[in-house]
């Protein structure tokens, strides 16, 4: 009898594991997925296929399947929104770390630190409960105008590929999905849900898509947001071809479409065409019960139309696989941990980011590193304002954030405190005004910006004080009001705006010895360049702002960042900007990118009337190296090896600093037009005073290629090419020649 019953108990928790295969973390994730399909209903399906509130997807209550929780994204873990609104909730425990945005991750050219990156920002996620951050983004850098390039990384799609992988390992490592975005041609702001673009293949696959793929293959990436725009004439959130042809049949990606928020427009497209999670349809979801979510158009009419017939289930069992699999991977992942909040880990992590991702343009003179006993004064509102705040749905509630202007005074207090002869002051004057406060979803930290003196006035106090000063720091750029970095707009013109050019240049006449620090995340006219003797390029560093940048010009941390994107002379130097209105920003809601596979350095290489005031992967260091004459393993490479290149670079100055050594390709001889040179490989590398390194390069096969329209496949082409080590597109320091 005894035997019996334990026979029992066995059989029967046995049949109840297997009944609920779906809840048994063991189990491989298909099983599970294919477990939960059965169990479920159609209704169950659909509901789990669109929003239940701004931020979140409901999961099945009845078979104890969580929803999903998503959040922006991609530099921070935006505050708590209201569940019907995009106003903040007003929770006091969501303030956040702020990473620095991502052209600044970009511009550290460290993977190691993109890794780090995610894992710290995946660490904030899971504290707050969130499943799915809404980034990062790899939109191709085309125009300095478009206003959300500081969420972007950069003009070349190798570097891009480059950051974006270890940025996706290391957040999903949490057990945290990204959702990269926004796939894809959503290079500008301008009438953003209505453009369509017209872009070569190769273009496309050259340009456009590699920091996608190289985010789904190699990154793994869980979960992809389809952009606003259209391209062939259908909206990129139910694409065919992107999500289709591309994502789904050439790479393989077996995670979830979602829509941006209010990307989705209808239901036989959405159906067809790949999406699987619809968010932000817009309603405002209060005014009829919240009924309005079942109107989305992966809802009630998706519903009626399987009903009908008109839809099978086919099509609606994939989109519920891909979500559970998703809810599987994130949602209902038991190895995940429960994250932290501002540790003393994230704001390390913000301040070294920060700091490497400075990029210093020019020092005439050796003016930088700063002496911390000099007499200081700063200038500009940069210094001062918050810039965390606005943007955009990526502005972030943060815990803290450390001004330029607070960093540059704790160092040279902290300097006078332990050295009781240091005598350095920092004086602060306005200079400028770009007016009111903008206060975007609620969040308003009281900071107050508020001016009454006129501009004339602001100038001449800033001038006057100039004079007295060892040394002036102008701390200026865009600050992400509408137009001056932010979503939904793009800038207007190329040049510095509230009358900075002018504040500069007498600044620089008052005073030799000035800093420029140029706070932006996009390339500005510096009309100025030649009467000052220093410029740094600042981005939107996030809470570690001010101190990463006085470590930078105090020379606690000697700068190592390059330029993730050319800083063209005019706007009119940039290919995007050489077709009229069909290029930039569309006529009759078209746009050309007659600029083809020649942006940025490519372009820059290509026209010899173009030279950039500082070219793509550019910057500077306080110390100086010097490279050795590359050498090549053989001259000639088979179809299928390989040839490597290794290059000798010595630290020639007195500081320890980081050099970028870069890697470019170029073919020779073309049977179709190719840029004179592509970035293929880099590495970032630490030396001592005097110590020399040996950089390798493999060079392979699939360096050598470009994308054959005719065939729809990549092509590398017999015959001659140079391998180029750079310091950056525009300072090249050898080549060799090598046979394919
Ligand atoms: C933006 C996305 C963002 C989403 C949710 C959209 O307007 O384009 O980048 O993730 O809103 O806030």
């Amino acid at each position: 009898m005894k035997r019996l019953s334990l026979l029992l108990f066995v059989v029967m928790s046995a049949a109840m594991i297997s009944a609920q295969l779906y809840l048994n973390p063991q189990a491989p994730i298909e099983d599970r997925v294919e477990d939960a399909l059965a169990r479920m209903t159609r209704q169950e399906k659909v509901a789990i296929l669109h929003a239940q509130s701004k931020f979140s997807s409901p999961g099945v209550a009845r078979l104890g399947i969580r929803g999903l929780w998503m959040t922006d994204g991609p530099h921070g873990i935006r505050p708590e929104v209201m569940w019907d609104e995009w106003n903040q909730a007003g929770w006091t425990n969501d303030s956040c770390t702020a990473f620095p945005a991502l052209t600044g991750l970009a511009a550290t050219w460290n993977t190691d630190l993109a890794f780090l990156y995610g894992k710290m920002l995946g660490e904030e996620a899971l504290y707050r409960g969130k499943d799915v951050v809404l980034g990062p983004g790899v939109n191709i850098y085309r125009t300095p105008l478009n206003g959300r390039n500081f969420e972007y990384m950069g003009e070349d799609p190798y570097l891009a590929s480059q950051m974006v992988v270890p940025y996706v390992q290391g957040l999903q490592g949490n057990g945290v999905a990204a959702c990269v975005k926004h796939y894809a041609l959503n290079n500008q702001e301008v009438n953003r849900h209505g453009y369509n673009v017209n872009v070569s293949d190769r273009a496309l696959y050259e340009i456009y898509l590699p920091a996608y793929k190289a985010a789904v293959q190699q990154g793994g990436a869980w979960s992809i947001m389809g952009s606003y725009n259209l391209y062939k004439g259908e909206h990129a959130c139910h694409n065919k071809y992107l999500l289709r042809d591309i994502l789904r049949d050439e790479w393989g990606f077996d995670g979830a479409v979602v829509s941006d928020w209010g990307g989705a427009h209808n239901t036989d497209e959405a159906v067809a065409n790949g999406l699987d999670l619809e968010f932000g349809t817009w309603t405002n979801g209060t005014t009829s019960n919240n009924k309005e979510y079942d109107n989305y158009f992966l809802a009630d009419p998706f519903l009626a139309g399987l009903q009908e017939g008109k839809y099978t289930d086919e099509q609606l069992n994939e989109k519920a696989r891909n979500v559970l699999r998703l809810i599987f991977r994130t949602s209902m992942n038991s190895q995940k941990g429960f994250g932290s909040m501002v540790s003393a880990e994230h704001r390390l992590a913000a301040r070294r980011i920060a700091a490497e991702s400075i990029v210093l343009l020019k020092n005439e003179g050796a003016l930088l590193p700063l002496s911390t006993s000099a007499k200081v004064l700063v200038v500009g509102e940069n210094a001062i304002k918050m810039m965390t705040v606005g943007g955009g749905s990526s502005q972030l509630k943060v815990k803290y954030e450390v001004s330029p202007l607070q960093g540059i005074e704790d160092k040279i207090a902290n300097a006078n405190k332990i050295l009781p002869d240091n005598k350095g002051g920092v004086k602060y004057e306005r200079g400028y005004t770009s007016g009111p406060n903008i206060i975007q979803d609620a969040i308003d930290f009281g900071e107050k910006l508020d001016e009454t003196r006129s501009e004339q006035q602001l100038l001449s106090d800033a001038v006057t004080a100039a004079k007295e000063a060892d040394v002036v720091v102008f701390i200026g750029g865009l600050n992400k009001k509408p137009h001056q970095d932010c979503e939904d707009s793009d800038r207007e013109s190329y040049g510095l705006p509230y009358g900075q050019d002018q504040l500069i240049e007498a600044l620089a006449a008052a005073n030799k010895n000035i800093v420029v620090v140029n706070v932006s995340g996009n390339a500005v006219a510096m009309p100025w360049l030649r009467k000052v003797p220093a410029v740094v390029q600042a981005w939107y560093n996030g809470s570690e702002s001010g101190n990463a940048l006085a470590d930078v010009l105090f020379g606690d941390v000697n700068p190592s960042g390059r330029l993730p994107f050319t800083f063209m002379q005019r706007l009119e130097d940039y290919p995007a900007h050489q077709y009229g209105a069909e290029g930039y920003p569309g006529v009759d809601n078209q746009v050309y990118y007659k600029d083809d596979i020649f942006v940025g350095y490519r372009y820059a290489d290509k026209e010899k009337k173009v030279t950039p005031l500082f070219p793509f992967g550019h910057g500077l260091s306080y110390t100086t190296f010097e490279y050795g004459k590359p050498q090549l393993s053989a001259k000639n490479m088979p179809a299928n090896g390989s040839v490597t290149l290794r290059v000798d670079v010595t630290n020639t100055g007195l500081r320890v600093g980081r050099e970028v050594v870069q890697l470019y390709i170029a073919d020779k001889k073309s049977s179709l037009p190719r840029p004179v040179k592509e970035l293929k490989a880099f590495q970032k590398i630490q030396l001592q005073p005097g110590e020399t390194k040996t950089v390798e390069f493999v060079i392979t096969n699939s360096m050598l290629q470009f994308f054959d329209p005719d065939k729809h496949a990549w092509v590398a082409e017999p015959g001659e090419f140079d391998a180029i080590v750079g310091a950056s597109a525009g300072d090249i320091r050898g080549k060799q020649t090598f046979r394919l």
